[in-house]
Formats: C-alpha cells, sequence, structure tokens
C-alpha cells in the first residue's frame, strides 16, 4: 500500500491545472456512461492493429501480452513503419494536391482475388507494388532529429555506445527488434508464444473501416499484394475480416503535400534525361544526383534543411524558397540554422512561367517571386513542403486525429483508438491504457475538454502539456490498478527528461542564436518581428507533425 502511495504521490505532484481538471472529473462522476462493463456491448476479444510502426507494434504487443485475439495490418511488408528504408521511392506524388477521399475502388463481392501482369491497366507491376505499400520518405543519409533517450522503445535498449544522434538505419534496426521480441516481425515464427496462429499480415493495406451498428463491431475491408517472381505476375486478394475494437496507428505522413502554386501542374511535367525535375522529398534518396546542379528547395522546415545539408558538398548552388514560419517556434527557427551557409534565400514563389518544352528540364524557365522578383536557371527542384495525413475513419477525414477523442486516444465510440503523441515516450503507456479500458480494468475518462491556450504563444499544446499529459495516463493507469487490478507503471526516469534538455539546449538554442547575419532578415521584418527563442522544450514538440 505504501508504494502505491508513494507512486500516485509523485503522479499528483506533476499533474498540471488541467490535468486535475480532468482528473476531478474522473473521480466526481464514477458512475457515469463509461463506468467498466457497461461502456461495451459485449466483451472485446478480436482486436485489430493498423500500422506496424513504432506505435502500433507497441499496441499489438501490449493487446497479445493482455490475451486479446489480435490480428496486426500494414500495407508495407515488413514492420518498422516510417523506419522502413528502401532504395525504391513512392509512386511519384499527383500534382495538383491529391483531392480529398480519393480511394481505392473496392470490388463489389469480396473476398476475390485477381493476377496483375507487367502493363496490366498501364501500370508497371513495380508501380502497383511501391503504390501499394508506399515507400518512405527516408533518405540514406537521414539522421534522428531527436536524441536516442526519446527515440527508443521499450524491451530492446539500444546499446550503451550508440550516439546520441541515430541513423535511419539504427532506429530501423531498433524497431524491427522489438517486433521480433514480440514475434510481430514478418518471418517470426513462435508458435510457444501465440496461441493465435495468424497474428501478422504485412503488404495488407486497410481500405476501409466501417461500424455495424447493430453487432458492435468493426469492418475491415482487406488488400493484400504479394510478388510473385517466377511468374513474373503480383497477386492481389480482398477480403474482410471482423473486430470488437481498432487501434489505428496509420501514422503522421500518409501522403505528400504538393503546394498550390500557379503553374506548378505545368512544372511538374518537366523532364530532363528521363528524370522529372522537379519533386517531392519523399523521394530523395541520394545527394550524388545533384553534383554540379542549381538546386531549388522549397520549404523552410527539417525535410529542407537536412536535403540542404546533404547535397551541399555535391551541389553547385543552393537556393531555398522559405516563407515566415506562420508559429515562431524554435524547431522552425533550428532548421533555418541548419541551411548549410552556400544556401540563398528566397521568398515564397507566387508563380511559375509556363515552359515552352517538358522534354529539356527546368533551366531555361521563370519562376516568380513574392516580392516582385524572378529566378531562372534552376536544374532541380525538391519540395520539401511537408506532408498531408488522413484519417481511416471516419472516413476521409483530413487530419489522423479526429476531434473529441479522449486524451487516452479513444474515439466517441470507444471501441475505436487512434495511437497519440510520440509513441517512443507515450506509446508504451497508451499501449497500456487501451488494453485495460478493453479488458474492463480501466474506467475511461471523459473526453477530452478543450485545452486551455497558452496566453504567450498561442499555443495550446507544448512540451509542458505532454509532459501533464504523460503525468495524467501514468496516475489514471495507476488509479485504475489500484480499483481494478493491474500492474503498475513509473514515469520516465527523470535523468531521461534532463537529457533531453540538454539535447535541446545544444542543437535548437544555441543553433538559433547563429541566425543573425544570415540573410533571413526578410523573414523576421515578414513576420512583424525579432527571431525568438522559446522554451527549449517548445522546441520538441511539434504538435501539427508529432515528431
Ligand atoms: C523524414 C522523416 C524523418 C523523421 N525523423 C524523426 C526523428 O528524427 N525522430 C522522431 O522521433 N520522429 C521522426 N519522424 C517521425 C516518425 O513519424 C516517427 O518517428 C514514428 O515513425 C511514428 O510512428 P508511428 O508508428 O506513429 O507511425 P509510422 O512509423 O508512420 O507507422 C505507420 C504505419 O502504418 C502503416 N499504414 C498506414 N496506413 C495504412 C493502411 N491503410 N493499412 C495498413 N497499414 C497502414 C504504414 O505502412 C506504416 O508502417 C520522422 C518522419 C519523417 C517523415
Ligand atoms: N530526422 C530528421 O532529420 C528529419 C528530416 C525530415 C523530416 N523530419 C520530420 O518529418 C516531419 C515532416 O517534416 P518536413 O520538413 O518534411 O515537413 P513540414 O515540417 O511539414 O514542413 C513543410 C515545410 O514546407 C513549407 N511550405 C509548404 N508550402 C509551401 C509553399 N507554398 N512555399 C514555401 N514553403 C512551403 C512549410 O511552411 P509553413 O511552415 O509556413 O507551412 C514548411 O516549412 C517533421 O516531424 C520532421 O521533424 C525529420
Ligand atoms: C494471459 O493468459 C495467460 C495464460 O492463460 C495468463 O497466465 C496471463 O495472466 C494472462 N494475462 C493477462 C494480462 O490477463
Ligand atoms: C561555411 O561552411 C563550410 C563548411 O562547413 C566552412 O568550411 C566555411 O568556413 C563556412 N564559411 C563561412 C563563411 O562561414
Ligand atoms: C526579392 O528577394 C530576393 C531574394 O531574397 C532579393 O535578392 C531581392 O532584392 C528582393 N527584391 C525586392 C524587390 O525586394
Ligand atoms: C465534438 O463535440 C462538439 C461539442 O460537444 C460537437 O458539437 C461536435 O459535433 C463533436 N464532433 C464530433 C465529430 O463528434
Ligand atoms: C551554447 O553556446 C554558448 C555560446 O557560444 C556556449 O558558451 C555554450 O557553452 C553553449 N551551450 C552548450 C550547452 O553547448
Amino acid at each position: 500500500m505504501a508504494l502505491h502511495r508513494v507512486i500516485l504521490a509523485f503522479g499528483f505532484l506533476w499533474l498540471s491545472a488541467c490535468c486535475q481538471k480532468l482528473f476531478q472529473t474522473v473521480f466526481e462522476t464514477p458512475n457515469e456512461q463509461f463506468q467498466v462493463g457497461t461502456t461495451f456491448h459485449h466483451p472485446i476479444r478480436r482486436v485489430a492493429v493498423v500500422g506496424a510502426g513504432p506505435a502500433g507494434l507497441q499496441a499489438a504487443a501490449k493487446l497479445l501480452e493482455h490475451n486479446f485475439t489480435l490480428r496486426l495490418f500494414d500495407r508495407a511488408p515488413h514492420p518498422g513503419g516510417n523506419w522502413l528504408y528502401s532504395e525504391d521511392t513512392p509512386l511519384r506524388e499527383s500534382y495538383p494536391d491529391k483531392p480529398n477521399g480519393d480511394t481505392t475502388k473496392i470490388p463489389a463481392h469480396l473476398p476475390t482475388e485477381h493476377y496483375y501482369n507487367e502493363g496490366d491497366d498501364g501500370w508497371t507491376l513495380n508501380d502497383r507494388w511501391t503504390e501499394h505499400w508506399r515507400p518512405r520518405p527516408v533518405w540514406y543519409n537521414l539522421f534522428t532529429n531527436s536524441p536516442k533517450v526519446s527515440t527508443e522503445l521499450p524491451d530492446v535498449p539500444y546499446d550503451a555506445e550508440t550516439p546520441w544522434v541515430l541513423s535511419h538505419n539504427t532506429i530501423q534496426r531498433h524497431v524491427r527488434s522489438y517486433a521480433s521480441h514480440h514475434c510481430l516481425n514478418s518471418n517470426d515464427h513462435c508458435p510457444e508464444v501465440q496461441s493465435v496462429p495468424r497474428v501478422v499480415s504485412y503488404s495488407t493495406r486497410v481500405e476501409k473501416v466501417e461500424r455495424d451498428a447493430e453487432t458492435h463491431t468493426w469492418k475491415l475491408t482487406l488488400r493484400r499484394l504479394e510478388r510473385l517472381p517466377e511468374s513474373n505476375r503480383i497477386l492481389e486478394e480482398w477480403w474482410t475480416e471482423v473486430f470488437d475494437a481498432v487501434v489505428l496507428a496509420t501514422g503522421p505522413y500518409t501522403s505528400a503535400h504538393v503546394p498550390d502554386i500557379e503553374g506548378i501542374v505545368d512544372w511538374s511535367k518537366a523532364k530532363e534525361g528521363g528524370n522529372y525535375s522537379m519533386y517531392h522529398s519523399q523521394s530523395y534518396r541520394h545527394p550524388e544526383r545533384y553534383a554540379g546542379k542549381t538546386v531549388l528547395i522549397v520549404g523552410a522546415s527539417v525535410s529542407a534543411s537536412e536535403i540542404a545539408r546533404d547535397i551541399s558538398p555535391f551541389a553547385h548552388r543552393i537556393i531555398a524558397s522559405v516563407r515566415p514560419p506562420k508559429q515562431r517556434r524554435a524547431n522552425r527557427l533550428r532548421s533555418l540554422s541548419r541551411f548549410p551557409n552556400v544556401t540563398e534565400f528566397v521568398p515564397e514563389i507566387a508563380s511559375f512561367k509556363p515552359l515552352k518544352s517538358h522534354t529539356d528540364g527546368i533551366r531555361s524557365g521563370e519562376i516568380y517571386l513574392l516580392n516582385g522578383t524572378s529566378l531562372q536557371g534552376i536544374d532541380e527542384i525538391i519540395l520539401a513542403t511537408g506532408f498531408r495525413s488522413t484519417a481511416l475513419y471516419p472516413p476521409n477525414l483530413m487530419t489522423r486525429r479526429p476531434e473529441n477523442i479522449s486524451w487516452t486516444g479513444h474515439y466517441t465510440d470507444p471501441t475505436l483508438a487512434y495511437t497519440m503523441g510520440r509513441p517512443w515516450t507515450l506509446g508504451r503507456y497508451q499501449s497500456y491504457g487501451l488494453a485495460k479500458v478493453w479488458e474492463g480494468t480501466a474506467r475511461l475518462p471523459p473526453p477530452k475538454q478543450e485545452e486551455e491556450e497558452d496566453p504567450d504563444s498561442g499555443d495550446p499544446r507544448g512540451m509542458w502539456l505532454s509532459e501533464a499529459q504523460f503525468r495524467c495516463y501514468i496516475t489514471w493507469l495507476n488509479d485504475a490498478s489500484l480499483e481494478y487490478g493491474g500492474r503498475f507503471v513509473e514515469p520516465p526516469p527523470i535523468a531521461n527528461l534532463e537529457l533531453l534538455k540538454y539535447y535541446s539546449v545544444v542543437h535548437w538554442l544555441n543553433n538559433t542564436m547563429k541566425l543573425e547575419g544570415t540573410g533571413l532578415d526578410f523573414i523576421s521584418t515578414a513576420a512583424g518581428g525579432q527571431l525568438k527563442v522559446e522554451d527549449p522544450w517548445d522546441a520538441l514538440v511539434d504538435e501539427e507533425t508529432d515528431w
């Protein structure tokens, strides 16, 4: 009992005002609709997890540990999520940006299967394959922008000598080790830990998630592709499966964002020597291609600055089109400070002048900038303009995270849940929470209240609130364990937070100081103020992208 009290007291110490409010609500209304055992129309047994990245793998492992009948689906052939590096590049992004709700056509009668040959419907087998799994927007020389202490999954610690900053390959091995540790990797066979014959289904895209209001279940429409090299074909299988509950862990970056700039569709058609002259950063892999070239990078965030650094030893000239940051947050400023010192910064692009030909590149083309000047002589354009994310449910929602979800990730109908926050740090708590609510050893807290805006930053969710959110989770989980049974969880070690803070100072704040006199004055003027260095914690969480 003493131990429980210590844990709870520790949790309380960290509660923010917001958290206290939520917490009190939980206590004041213990018998509301979310009371254990009354929420669900039938016991939750069959659960689907969509996505085998750091978030989905943790949810799957925890739900298996809690004896749910589990299925884990991922469109990719292996686990790893964003970190499944490949030399293959994704299918070319759409110009203009894909309209909302543009989804695959589902055959009328399921299950069904089909064999595709090279060239069927005008598709190569390679394109059909990459469209299905979507190679990740990760390049060969990519390193993390988060330190090891906050980019680590449980159970499979990095070697002590692993550096602070990790290569994508180190993370990939880490995430796949985690998958194997829990017998969730693509080629694992561990009969001793799995009573269920088939838990994982890779190369399987979840095309649709539907709620059956009568049976209170979820129907998933699934499509799996298999390459058949002997016959040089692709087998496509369609089927459906029904679940009591679903976890959507599909990641924050489901497709590339192409900005809506006048003339961009025309320029997107231009090729030189068979290669497109303009493409999105999702297809960037190696810097050598840029040897001797004049490259225009569009964007001012992490992809833009890091690709600029990568190509800098090769490129002839690097020009970056950046617009004033909407949010004056340290992570944006950090990116600006990380552009190589040879970068020539120019304002946002107003329009692309129509090209005379689409077959000899863009060098003779003209790009008009917002300040009235124009650019010529560009060889290649990289759109480092970010990503769009779509939710599988509710369908066609242009955000991975619908409104009104509980801070535990549960949707209005709590048999559906979304993974939230950084999976490395929050994922372990959230996974346990999902298992507890669905097995009946935790009561679901009330839906998320609107978070109060921080009057200084105008940003409702900084790291401090995330920090408070951690404490909310921990206190909620431990309270539920006291009441209904279960294991107690501990907060992340204080030392990790200290290391994170130190890293943020070295990598964000100190770099940001170096911005003065870098030719970025037009940014601070246009944004109507001085470049401002904020709280180091702010730098570490970008709520829009959730890195
Ligand atoms: C270029 C780049 C660099 C990054 N660098 C960092 C970094 O340094 N540090 C950091 O912490 N984070 C970084 N991130 C963020 C990264 O998203 C997270 O590290 C982490 O991978 C998120 O984990 P996740 O499991 O939520 O999503 P993901 O890792 O994206 O995994 C989602 C999985 O869901 C699958 N999926 C999606 N839709 C479907 C569907 N319909 N059916 C079946 N499967 C589906 C995908 O195939 C994917 O495997 C970076 C992201 C990018 C794009
Ligand atoms: N580990 C790494 O080194 C690494 C590398 C790459 C990416 N990442 C992670 O991946 C995630 C995505 O990063 P990202 O850089 O690809 O995308 P992002 O953070 O969404 O940034 C997109 C950038 O494009 C700009 N932009 C969009 N439209 C534009 C236009 N018309 N003209 C000029 N600029 C335009 C945006 O400006 P506004 O801000 O004004 O909208 C923003 O600067 C982040 O979480 C990041 O941390 C990490
Ligand atoms: C899962 O089932 C095993 C075997 O019956 C049991 O030992 C274990 O306690 C169960 N786990 C949970 C969390 O209920
Ligand atoms: C620019 O960076 C390069 C490589 O990092 C360095 O050698 C050079 O001295 C820098 N130049 C200036 C003017 O800072
Ligand atoms: C427009 O921006 C470019 C690049 O920063 C600069 O060289 C030029 O002087 C600017 N023109 C005007 C009219 O401000
Ligand atoms: C979210 O909650 C608000 C206020 O209760 C309500 O108006 C809105 O319709 C809800 N949205 C969804 C998607 O449920
Ligand atoms: C940050 O930069 C300042 C000034 O260059 C330096 O004195 C300080 O040691 C740096 N801090 C860290 C943590 O590296």
